[in-house]
């Protein structure tokens, strides 16, 4: 799905990196890769499992990377699991370090019928689950487009990778920053 968005001189931003396999094989197609993970032993794991990409810590909605310093960005398994709120402040940063023309995607799990809320279990579960919601296309479409994206486009992943599971039913967006006038 990312090969054909990908060009081999290209600086590539993973936002959400986790230990570096997805990171590391786009590595090897353009000419770098900025995995940031807001996990510190995350982040020590990719970098002992898959060398290559430049691991960096992000603590919080300002990343860490220049202005305009990104021709392509994208998120696998990330935002699903973040409190929409929260979206916005992160699609402002991805618009800020994108050069104007760079382009994203970012995977998001999409129901319009009956979107999957989240609840918090209770005790020990309550700690360590993973949070995870479904947004609707509505919902996505309109964060994006109001921190600044044009083209914004929605793709089930099955219709890409002619997948047949839990993930191939979930989406993949993709986003442009319009060309400097
Ligand atoms: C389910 S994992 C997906 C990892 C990787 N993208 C993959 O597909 O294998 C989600 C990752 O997002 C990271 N993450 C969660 N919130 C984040 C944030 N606000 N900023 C950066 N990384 C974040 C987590 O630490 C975790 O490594």
């Amino acid at each position: 799905m990312l090969t054909p968005l990908l060009s081999p001189d290209a600086t590539v931003l993973d936002f959400g990196c986790g230990p570096g396999f997805l990171a590391r094989e786009i590595d090897a197609r353009v000419r770098e890769v900025i995995a940031l993970d807001v996990s510190r032993g995350t982040l020590a794991c990719a970098r002992a499992l898959n060398p290559g990409p430049s691991y960096v810590l992000s603590p919080g909605p300002g990343l860490p990377v220049g202005d305009g310093r990104i021709d392509f960005v994208y998120s696998v398994a990330v935002f699903q699991h973040l409190d929409p709120v929260d979206w916005p402040a992160y699609f402002r940063e991805f618009r800020r370090v994108l050069r104007p023309g760079g382009s994203g995607l970012c995977h998001f799990a999409i129901s319009d019928e009956q979107p999957a809320a989240y609840r918090k279990p209770r005790g020990l579960r309550g700690c360590y689950s993973l949070r995870f919601e479904e947004s609707t296309t509505e919902a996505v479409v309109d964060s994006l487009t109001e921190a600044g994206f044009a083209d914004v486009v929605v793709t089930a992943m099955t219709d890409v990778g002619g997948i047949d599971d839990d993930v191939g039913r979930q989406h993949m967006v993709t986003f442009r920053r319009a060309p400097a006038a």
